[in-house]
């Protein structure tokens, strides 16, 4: 007899990625619902959540077309959606060995038909659709070649992302569209950022070598490990060693123009990966501002696990756009204004985020971050430069926002810096960057 344990598990991680599914489906973060989810699943459920919303747009496809009616229970239509996607890798693999690596295991399409409807079992609410889903996969195993055929015109089942963020992409990068669109359905590498005060990234590169993990040296403070590992299971977190950070976010503690005893303002700080990028490379009067005080917690946390603690460091809950409520009066030599974004950038890294925003939230976006820019320039000397950053690449945040500025200040003299770093997918892990857009701007004196 097969042994039964891994199957009944199956069903259980099913059900867990689905209430993750229906979560984001309703507007809440992928992490967020993770955090809820009981630990024995998390991990599991993760790995499934993430491969469902890079195939999202495919499995309501799908949906819509084997489904007359959509369940009116939420959690079903997540598990639906959610077995669709997995039953496609399932019998493409099968069929052609098309790649499903995405940290996800290949399952024979049979057992995904039993587990799925076990996982409706396990539910009062999906329990009376457990005849549904078995007919809808069945279905989807004989018939998949000609439904994929009559969703091949549709661009959201294509690219799974949708319509409002494919044509924004479009219009901003017509030569390239496709790259970043592909590029943000192939999970990122993992990269670490040496803490220079502890050591270079020669030395980390070493230090995790003898725990018997490989890394390349990548950038000018960080390691590409092969293969990413869970957080807790590489040495040196604790005691301050490394950080994670994407190598294109890393560009930040380099671009801004510090020295030491400089009083500078990271506006935007939390949870501080570029607050401590800085510390760890210059002795400053800094200001972390965040407002969101709880985040905030984290840019302490994260400083004392670096041990960047200073008395000469001062954490401040406020907001960037109003700086009556926080401000002493002392203009900054140097601003960072990692302003909050769509994040359209990261998305290989939160494959929700795109499920999560609404075209109206560009607008509205940019419109805080012109309040924010423009609040912080009159902090800043005469002389004083603002680095200007988002994790975006929708043009409204990135160059418009800018030339905008620009226009509005002109004691505002824009210096070198790279403008887009644009994601894409097959080039070597040292180029595989998360999507980020840099301004430097001087103050005239
Ligand atoms: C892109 S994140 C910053 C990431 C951070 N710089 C890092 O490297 O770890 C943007 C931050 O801006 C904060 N924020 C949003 N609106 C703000 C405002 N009006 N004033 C100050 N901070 C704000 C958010 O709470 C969030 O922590």
């Amino acid at each position: 007899m097969p042994p039964k344990a891994p199957s009944i598990a199956l069903s259980r991680q099913l059900l867990a990625a689905a209430h993750n599914i229906q979560d984001v489906l309703s507007g809440q973060s992928l992490s967020e619902s993770l955090a809820h989810t009981p630990t024995e699943l998390r991990a599991a459920a993760q790995a499934l959540s993430f491969y469902a919303m890079r195939h999202l747009g495919l499995a309501h496809g799908l949906r819509d077309m084997l489904v007359s009616r959509t369940p009116p229970d939420p959690l079903t239509d997540a598990l639906l959606l959610l077995s669709l996607c997995l039953m496609d890798s399932s019998l493409g693999h099968a069929q052609d060995g098309a790649d499903t690596s995405h940290a996800i295991p290949v399952y024979a399409p049979h057992t995904l038909v039993n587990q799925a409807v076990e996982a409706a079992m396990h539910h009062p609410k999906s329990r009376a659709y457990k005849g549904l889903i078995n007919a809808v996969l069945r279905r989807f195993g004989r018939e998949r070649d000609p439904l994929l055929r009559t969703l091949e015109g549709d661009p959201v089942a294509q690219w799974n992302h949708p319509q409002w963020w494919i044509d924004t992409l479009q219009t901003a990068w017509p030569q390239y569209w496709q790259v970043l669109l592909q590029a943000a359905n192939t999970p990122g590498p993992m990269t670490l950022r040496a803490n220079r005060r502890q050591n270079t990234p020669e030395q980390l590169q070493n230090f995790l070598d003898a725990a018997g993990i490989h890394a390349t040296l990548a950038g000018q403070d960080g390691v590409i490990l092969s293969t990413p590992q869970p957080v807790q299971a590489i040495p040196g977190f604790a005691q301050g060693r490394w950080s994670v950070q994407d190598l294109a976010a890393q560009l930040a503690g380099r671009l801004l123009p510090v020295a030491d005893g400089m009083r500078v303002l990271d506006a935007c700080a939390a949870p501080g990966g570029k607050t401590a990028h800085l510390l760890e490379r210059h002795s400053l009067a800094l200001t972390a501002l965040d407002s969101d005080p709880q985040r905030l917690e984290r840019v302490a946390q994260n400083l004392d696990r670096l041990r960047l603690t200073s008395p000469s460091i001062r954490l401040c809950a406020g907001d960037a756009a109003h700086t009556a409520s926080w401000w002493d009066g002392e203009p900054f030599d140097a601003i960072l204004a990692d302003v909050p974004c769509t994040a359209s950038g990261v998305v290989r890294r939160h494959p929700d985020i795109r499920w999560l925003r609404r075209a109206e939230d560009l607008p509205r976006t940019a419109a805080l971050q012109q309040r924010i820019i423009d609040a912080l320039w009159r902090v800043l000397r005469p002389g004083g430069h603002l680095l200007y950053v988002t994790c975006s690449i929708f043009p409204i945040e990135g160059e418009q926002q800018i030339l905008a500025f620009l226009a509005r200040h002109a004691d505002a003299l824009r210096l070198a810096a790279p403008g887009y770093i644009l994601p894409h997918a097959e080039s070597s892990a040292a180029d595989q960057t998360d999507g980020f857009f840099y301004a430097l701007i001087a103050k005239r004196g």
